[in-house]
This record gives C-alpha cells, sequence and structure tokens, in this order.
C-alpha cells in the first residue's frame, strides 16, 4: 500500500519525539512492504519564525493533499510569558484542526501491566482499566465568538457555542464506538450551570433511542473528574465537549502512568491527525529525554484509523509493550534502575519490530 504522510513536527520536544516515531513507521513499510511518502511542513512556533504565520496555507496544502498527518506538539515559552502576543503558536494547532474539520478527537487510555507500579494509583484500582475519551473538538470555548477585552483592558470573555449538529454527529460517532467495545458511553457536561450543556443532554437523551444496545450513562464533569481516578473502571466509552475532554484526558493519563503515554487520533471531514496528547514540554526540548512513546502509539492509530492496517498497529502496540518489560524507557516511567533516552527507546523499538 502507498502511504501518504505529511510530518509537521512542531515545537519543544516535537522534532524529536517524532523521529522516533518516524523510525518506527519506515520500519513497519519495510517489514509490511508499504510504499512510504513522507514530507514535512512547518507549524506553530517554528512557522511563526519563519512564515510569521503558525498553519501556513503551504502547510495546510500538504495536510490536505495527504493521507494522514503525523504531528508532534505545538506551544513556546516565549509566548506563554507575554499574554500580549497577538500571534501565538496554539492558533497553529486550533487553525488545522478547524481547516481540517477534525471535529473528534479519540483518546485511548489503556493500563500497561508493566507501568502499574508507576501509577500513584492504587494497582487494583487501575489494573484492566480500558476507556476511550471522545472529545469534540472544534467548538465550545476554543472557537466561540466573541473572544477578547473590553476597550479599558479590564474585562475579558470567552463564548461557549455548541449547534444541534456539532452535539449530534459527535454523539453518533461516540455511539459507533461503544457499539464496538463494551456498549457503554457516558455523556459528561455541566447541564446544572451550562446551557450549552443542557442543549448536549436534550439531544443525547433524543438519540440514546436510537442505540438501545448501549447503556447511556450521564454525569457532570465535576463528578466525572473524581469517578475517572477513583474508579476508571467503569467507564468505557466517555463523550464531551471541547474544554472538559482537554482536562479530563491530561488527568486520565494518570492511569497509564505517564502523559507520555498518551496517543491521540483526530478526525472529521478531511484529512486526519495523529498526535500525543502532551504539549511541547520546552523544558526537556534538545536533551533527549522525552518519552517517545505516546507519539510511537499514534504512529499505531495512524496505520489503524487512517489506513486500515489493523496488524501493523498491533505489532507496533506489541513492540512498546515489550520495551517497557525489558525496562527500556526514559526516565517519567522508570522507577529504579536506569533511563533510557528518547533516542536509544526509539532505537529499542525499532529493533524489536
Ligand atoms: C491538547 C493541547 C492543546 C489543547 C493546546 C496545546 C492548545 O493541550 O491537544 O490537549 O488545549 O487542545
Ligand atoms: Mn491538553
Amino acid at each position: 500500500m502507498k502511504l501518504n504522510i505529511a510530518i509537521l513536527p512542531g515545537d519543544g520536544i516535537g522534532p524529536e519525539i517524532i523521529e522516533q516515531g518516524m523510525k518506527v513507521v519506515r520500519a513497519v513499510c519495510t517489514i509490511f512492504g508499504h510504499e512510504l511518502h513522507a514530507r514535512t511542513a512547518l507549524v506553530g512556533a517554528a512557522a511563526i519564525d519563519a512564515t510569521g504565520h503558525p498553519y501556513p496555507d503551504q502547510t495546510h496544502q500538504l495536510c490536505m493533499e495527504s493521507d494522514a498527518v503525523f504531528f508532534g506538539a505545538i506551544g513556546h515559552p516565549r509566548y506563554d510569558n507575554d499574554p500580549s502576543a497577538r500571534i501565538r503558536p496554539e492558533q497553529g494547532l486550533l487553525a488545522m484542526r478547524k481547516s481540517l474539520g477534525l471535529f473528534a478527537n479519540i483518546r485511548p487510555i489503556v493500563t500497561f501491566p508493566s507501568l502499574i507500579r508507576q501509577s500513584p494509583l492504587r494497582a487494583e484500582l487501575i489494573e484492566g482499566a480500558d476507556l476511550v475519551c471522545i472529545r469534540e473538538l472544534t467548538g465550545g470555548l476554543y472557537f466561540g465568538r466573541p473572544q477578547g477585552r473590553s476597550e479599558d483592558g479590564n474585562t475579558a470573555y470567552d463564548t461557549c457555542v455548541y449547534t444541534r449538529q456539532e452535539i449530534e454527529r459527535i454523539l453518533r460517532l461516540s455511539y459507533g464506538y461503544a457499539q464496538k467495545r463494551r456498549k457503554k458511553l457516558t455523556v459528561i457536561d455541566k447541564a446544572n450551570v451550562l446551557a450549552t450543556s443542557r442543549l448536549w443532554r436534550q439531544i443525547a437523551r433524543e438519540i440514546e433511542k436510537e442505540y438501545p444496545d448501549v447503556e447511556t450513562e450521564y454525569m457532570f464533569v465535576d463528578n466525572a473528574a473524581m469517578r475517572l481516578i477513583q474508579c476508571p473502571k467503569s467507564f468505557d466509552v466517555m463523550v464531551t465537549e471541547n474544554m472538559f475532554g482537554d482536562i479530563l484526558t491530561d488527568e486520565a493519563s494518570v492511569i497509564t502512568g505517564s502523559l507520555g503515554m498518551l496517543p491521540s487520533a483526530s478526525i472529521g471531514l478531511h484529512t486526519s491527525v495523529f498526535e500525543p496528547i502532551h504539549g511541547s514540554y520546552p523544558q526537556a526540548a534538545g536533551k533527549n529525554i522525552a518519552n517517545p512513546i505516546a507519539t510511537i502509539l499514534s504512529a499505531a492509530l495512524m496505520f489503524e484509523y487512517a489506513f486500515n492496517l489493523a496488524e501493523e498497529a498491533e505489532v507496533i502496540r506489541r513492540a512498546v509493550a515489550a520495551s517497557m518489560e525489558a525496562g527500556v524507557a526514559t526516565e517519567d516511567i522508570t522507577r529504579e534502575g536506569k533511563a533510557y533516552t528518547t533516542s536509544e527507546v526509539g532505537d529499542f523499538i525499532r529493533q524489536l519490530l
């Protein structure tokens, strides 16, 4: 098969982890006889420096022409400490999500047996946890207008907007996932306070009738935040709006042992994007210490979702699990013993393949 991939390393640790991900992608293509066409483009702070824009037209063109986008991370401390910066790297990520129509962000959360002792949560709570968070990705507070400041600068506002169409499509997609899994869907909102959440709940109540084989559960987001670490095994598929999903999935990463473990797939109207859920981790940039596993597992999702190559994905996951069994891991997930570098972990996983 011919695989046309756009590579967007981005900022911070992005280039280092994407390099490891590409080692794995290339190895899998060689093993299975796929023809790989990979082209690289700029995004984020790197793109602002070069072009003045965090998601340049050229990058968008490449994404549109490709079958999948393999994305590193975005963000730079130079902008974090400058609230008045008019152009920010994160706008590149949001522009990409919006212009590719990536309305669903799929974040699978599974525990790895070799990492169970790594989690601050008790082993028996997380052993066997296996859930998927589906985060709506192109609506809500991230995109609602108006957003900004009053003239005197002393009042700021964001707007949370959701339409019926946006809510229906993400719910239907989520029911589809639940049907293929353990047939439970938790709809997470704040319907006791927010108008958008009440619309979510109203629509969910309407369409749950179309999926009688799936058990629908409703939960307020504050309660969900608690239950997620108190009894993660009670969840199968959860669906929620953009910002709740952003927060809950960082929290959920604790179940797996490290933020450096969670991959994601963003799917929608055009080319799908595969990226780790963690950010650009600027403190680690260039140090060869960042965990490449979230990125490598994102490559597995890419084979599975973008190319329908499930065996390739499974082979990658097995190699990742084996590297952890062997104790070849970066500092965030090594409790005792030697910590390996980003590139050593990448090389080891490639060798295992
Ligand atoms: C994520 C990130 C982004 C988000 C940031 C970098 C804009 O935290 O993908 O979860 O908030 O969506
Ligand atoms: Mn996030």
